[in-house]
């Protein structure tokens, strides 16, 4: 093998600049040269290629984003445009592709392999970590790192005011940012979609313990699950408090990766070129526990992560 490419796709994630490092710079270091693919899949339809060497990839471990850019194609959604996309691939004469993204990118993935032989090797990268079979995806660490942050700073102010907040975070169909930001943080309330909310019950709660003396409420949801307006529109008048809606939007997806992530992403990114190496492709990058595994991608794509609803009751009970 002597030309591997790398590419990083769909919503951004901090720790991305971090395996794409560790893909160059391990790459060069095994004999390879290593080709960026600019802006994800549409990069890859329009060739729009750079070699990547060991000196251009200096100082991007510690910045949020993707130095590579990334996009969400829709023309690579259709075989027509996979077609293209393997075309300008085998082109550029690489032997294998590393796509760095989350669970679109990832079949993505799969489907250049199933329909163009294209050995691909996935590293699973999204602030939703809702990528089964590994424990942690990269990103999802310092995301959770600033929404804390975010939630303690309404604190102070919510308190001051004796007010609640219903701070609306990301998270797509999975509940997995709101559920830890809330359990953490030790919010009244978490609001997600793998469980159903009652919200006489949760009002009735949360009035409860304002006439206990409590001085602030805090309501996590996730975006999945219902707007922070629904959940306002449906509590506001019944919980006696004053309310406010904070919505973190997409500053849950920047920053400086904390130290987890840019392990998960070094160690993720040196494994994927060893799976490359060995021809162990189709397949991703996973950490169960404290090992770094190689799962088939049809597996991760045919099962939906699960949330541990023991944490949900968890949050409920230490709240
Ligand atoms: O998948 C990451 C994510 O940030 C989701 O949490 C969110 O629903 C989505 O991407 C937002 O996508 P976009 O940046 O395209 O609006």
């Amino acid at each position: 093998m002597k030309r591997v490419a790398v590419l990083t796709s769909g919503g951004d994630a901090p720790g991305m600049n971090a395996a794409i490092r560790a893909v160059v710079r391990y790459g060069v270091k095994k004999g390879l040269e290593v080709i960026g693919v600019r802006r994800g899949y549409a990069g890859l339809i329009d060739g729009d290629f750079v070699k990547l060497e060991y000196k251009d990839v200096s100082g991007i471990t510690e910045k949020g984003g993707t130095i590579l850019r990334t996009s969400r194609c829709e023309e690579f959604k259709t075989e027509a445009g996979r077609a293209r996309a393997a075309k300008k691939f085998k082109e550029l004469g690489a032997e294998g592709l590393v796509v760095i993204g989350g669970e679109g990118s990832l079949t993505g993935a799969h489907l250049l392999y199933e329909e163009h032989k294209i050995p691909v090797v996935g590293i699973p990268a999204s602030i939703d970590n809702d990528i089964s079979y590994t424990d942690k995806s990269i990103g999802v660490d310092t995301c959770l790192n600033t929404v804390i942050d975010a939630i303690q700073k309404l604190k102070d102010t919510a308190s001051s005011h004796e007010r609640a907040f219903i701070v609306e975070v990301m998270g797509r169909n999975s509940g997995y940012i709101a559920l830890m930001a809330g359990l953490t943080t030790g919010a009244e309330a978490v609001i997600i979609p793998e469980v159903p909310v009652d919200y006489s019950q949760l009002a009735e709660r949360i009035l409860e313990e304002r006439k206990r003396g409590k001085i602030n409420c805090i309501i996590v949801v996730a975006e999945g699950s219902a707007s922070a307006y629904t959940v306002a529109r449906h509590l506001e008048y019944k919980i006696g408090y004053e309310t406010r809606i904070t919505i973190l939007g997409h500053i849950q997806r920047g920053g400086v990766p904390t130290f987890f992530d840019r392990e998960l992403a070094l160690r993720m990114g040196v494994e994927a070129v060893n799976a490359l190496l060995e021809g162990e492709v189709d397949t991703m990058i996973a950490l169960q526990g404290t090992e770094y595994v190689r799962v088939p991608l049809a597996n991760v794509l045919s099962t939906k992560k699960k949330l541990d609803l023991r944490l949900y009751e968890l949050a409920y009970l230490l709240s």
